[in-house]
């Protein structure tokens, strides 16, 4: 059982294996956070709570002539406009054409076995083999019929919490919500660090630790996409937590779309944080009996720092909620032929390259932008998704056909949500663009975005990819979308406004999403934007890897995957061997340490293997079938970060580890050399101390490798490096 209910205490404690929750309604049937942290016993955390008659914080109508009670800095576990509470809010709701207020109170609870879904939203699911309980609280508006569910899925051996709200109007009139968001959560102390993950485009997921200073810190993307530029992805930490040591919170937003975390230090240096949609221009009408409900928040403590945070998340992340197919199988080793061959192909060009990829020992070769319509470049064709049999040469079941008779799998490249303006969808139905009328449209990469809250639009999409999968043996998407969202305007719905069209149309993603995937429940989906522009817990759903970067320069690349760790399976981590000047920024690197640096994630190559040198196939060769042997220890091993690139100017080293402590995977990659260099001695992480590994003929203890650390070879050149196998002794004999 991993949640207790004290009914005449009103007080709700949730349990996992290493921590503890807790709610508790007080004497006016207020719902107040109490506490969220290190594994605790269920004893009353309100004591905390010191009541004080502080200046300039009311009191709610009912607690008249009480001065120590307010809620401007009493904990409370959803924070609303309307009741006196002056710090960042979790929901402001009101009538159509009345004011925003409310004022939240206890009314029922439920409690049940499993987890709850959100219909039509990505959410965590429980398994077959899984504990997992179910809150759902129930609050009142004080003076109107309105409600707000919170909702809480316990999964205690994981330490994983989740978190989501419904909101039902049940009044005759309608109401509108001008902010929902899935969460708040207050914390009494709030001396902490924010850790968060910035980036660019061919930059994502940049970690940034700041310490919260008092005020309003905003984590946020308003691109009607998780986006390059903030991961909906961060944790809150103490002030002294490392890898290894110390009390961390990971928070991840189970949402595609535009997202906005909020932090408050408050004026007596509590913290609270709220998270969930952005509220951008966003107004959603509830009529009598609706409910709007939110996406849903992954939550999880460790009280021994951040590499336990991670592991949490990873775990959480790629046993329940990534349900593809594919998930623990072998991911197909790729070649892609983007930054192979561009625009510029026919089936000659592809086949030839299909050969290699037998040749490799790779198993799939996959066709990227520029086969359908007239797309020779950039500015033309989305939307046309009927295959350009003239540039081809010939069929695409021809083309897939002769590639799987190589013994070859075939990939293709699709970005659905998309249509140029020089396009024939576009020319026929100019109207299923999210534009406004009378104004220009914000162009970028001369494209528009289709307008997805619409169902004729969304059946459209269904179609063109469902005649594309099922004209051949295609057995992988990647699924693009390659500009932001500015404004959404729906022409059949002038009166709804942005922020509810941006949402309904990342519910109509998702729907088009679970349809290609219901019909098709063996493709692997892999998901794009841009490279890593959404890159998030929502599309983790749907697709089980995601491409990590355009950016595949493999020492950038060090930094992009190190924060992407943080918070998402490795295997989901998409990455790719590439040419050399590399294409985004002119450096040379050893073809090796691109290999070692690709095996990071889910391998693969994307530069033309016809041009490759005979040593450079011979190492691809080395790498596939290195890759190939440990891809259960590179795709499910438990993955540990040995040093942090944000902050190491010498070298970057990671490590996978067998969950039986059987054997380990040790990658450096040198990113600066000195003349006359010191030596530089890598401690392992995760092994059993009192198990012998052999690395490379020498045989060390687990203790050793641990605590003094294992002495690396001297670089011979700049960002050399290299890959270390530690096997226990005990099983190669
Ligand atoms: C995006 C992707 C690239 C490639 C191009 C094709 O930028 O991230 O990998 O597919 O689109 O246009």
């Amino acid at each position: 059982m991993a949640i207790y209910i004290d009914q005449e205490k009103k007080l709700f404690t949730l349990q996992t294996r290493n921590s503890t929750y807790q709610m508790k309604v007080d004497e006016k049937g207020v719902l107040l956070h109490t506490y969220y942290g290190e594994k605790a016993d269920e004893s009353d955390f309100s004591y905390l709570i010191g009541p004080f008659d502080r200046g300039f914080s009311g009191q709610p109508g009912d607690a008249c002539g009480d001065r120590t009670y307010s809620m401007d800095y009493y904990p409370l576990e959803y924070p609303v406009l309307g009741n006196g509470d002056f710090r960042v809010k979790a929901l402001l709701a009101g009538p159509k054409d009345g004011p925003a207020a409310l004022d939240l109170r206890y009314a029922s609870y439920e409690l049940w076995d499993g987890k709850y879904d959100l219909t039509g939203l990505p959410a965590l699911f429980a398994g077959e083999d899984t504990c997992v309980q179910t809150l759902e609280i129930t609050l009142k508006d004080l003076y109107r019929e309105v409600y707000v569910t919170l909702l809480y899925g316990v999964f205690e051996e994981q330490d994983v919490i989740t978190r989501a709200a419904r909101i039902t109007n049940r009044e005759k009139e309608v109401w509108t919500l001008r902010r929902a968001m899935s969460l708040g959560l207050d914390f009494l102390q709030g001396d902490m660090d924010l850790i968060h993950f910035y980036g660019k485009h061919a930059g994502e997921r940049q970690l940034e630790r700041r310490p919260v200073m008092h005020g309003i810190e905003e984590i946020s993307s308003t691109r009607g996409a998780s986006g390059h530029h903030h991961n909906p992805f961060m944790i809150l930490s103490g002030r002294d937590t490392v890898e290894d040591y110390g009390a961390c919170y990971g928070i991840s937003l189970v949402y595609s779309g535009s997202f906005k975390f909020q932090v408050e230090k408050d004026q007596i240096d509590g913290l609270r944080l709220v998270g969930g949609l952005n509220d951008e221009e966003f107004v959603w009408e509830l009529a009598e009996n609706e409910s709007f409900v939110t996406p849903e928040v992954v939550l999880t403590y460790s009280g021994q720092g951040l590499t336990r945070l991670s592991g949490n998340m990873q775990s959480i992340l790629h046993k329940h909620l990534i349900r593809s197919w594919w998930k623990d199988q072998a991911r197909p080793t790729l070649a892609n032929n983007w930054e192979a061959t561009y625009f510029q192909f026919d089936a000659k060009k592809l086949l030839q390259l299909a050969k290699e990829v037998a040749d490799l020992g790779l198993d799939m070769l996959v066709l990227d932008d520029g086969w359908f319509g007239k797309r020779d470049d950039d500015t033309s064709g989305l939307g046309d998704w009927f295959v350009n049999e003239k540039k081809l040469g010939c069929s695409l079941k021809e083309l897939v056909d002769q590639v799987n008779g190589l013994g070859v799998k075939f990939g293709i490249w699709m970005e659905p949500e998309m249509v140029s303006e020089d396009s024939e969808l576009f020319r026929a139905h100019p109207d299923w663009a999210l534009q406004i009328p009378g104004r220009a449209p914000v162009r970028s990469r001369d494209q528009l975005i289709l307008d997805l809250s619409r169902k004729d639009v969304r059946e459209y999409i269904k179609e063109c990819i469902e005649q594309i999968l099922s004209s051949a043996n295609i057995e992988y998407v990647k699924w693009d979308m390659n500009r932001s969202m500015d404004l959404a305007f729906n022409v059949t719905e002038p009166g709804v406004s942005q922020g509810a069209v941006r949402h309904r149309y990342m519910l109509g993603l998702y729907e088009i999403m679970e349809d290609m995937l219901t019909r098709h429940p063996k493709l692997l989906l892999e998901g794009c934007s841009g490279g890593g522009g959404r890159f998030d817990a929502g599309m983790l759903y749907y697709s089980p890897q995601i491409w990590c970067s355009d950016n595949t320069d493999a020492i950038e690349r060090l930094r992009i995957q190190y924060g992407t760790s943080f918070g998402y399976p490795m295997s989901a981590v998409a990455a790719h061997v590439s040419a050399c000047p590399n294409h985004q920024n002119g450096r040379v690197t050893p073809f090796k340490t691109r290999g070692i640096c690709a095996m990071q994630g889910a391998f693969g190559y994307e530069l033309d293997l016809n041009k490759l040198s005979e040593q450079e196939k011979k190492e691809a060769k080395e790498q596939a079938a290195f890759y190939k042997k440990h891809q259960a220890l590179f795709q499910s091993g438990d993955y540990y970060r040995l040093n942090s690139p944000m902050d190491e100017r010498a070298y970057t080293a990671w490590s996978y580890v067998a969950k039986d402590q059987s054997k380990a995977i040790l990658s450096v990659v040198h990113t600066d050399v000195y003349a006359n260099p010191k030596r530089i001695r890598v401690r392992f992480k995760g092994l059993c101390e009192k198990t012998s590994y052999r690395i490379n003929g020498e045989v060390y203890t687990g203790a050793a490798l641990m605590r003094g650390g294992y002495v690396l070879p001297v670089p011979e050149c700049a960002y050399d490096s290299c890959m270390l196998l530690a096997e226990a002794a005990d099983i190669l004999q």
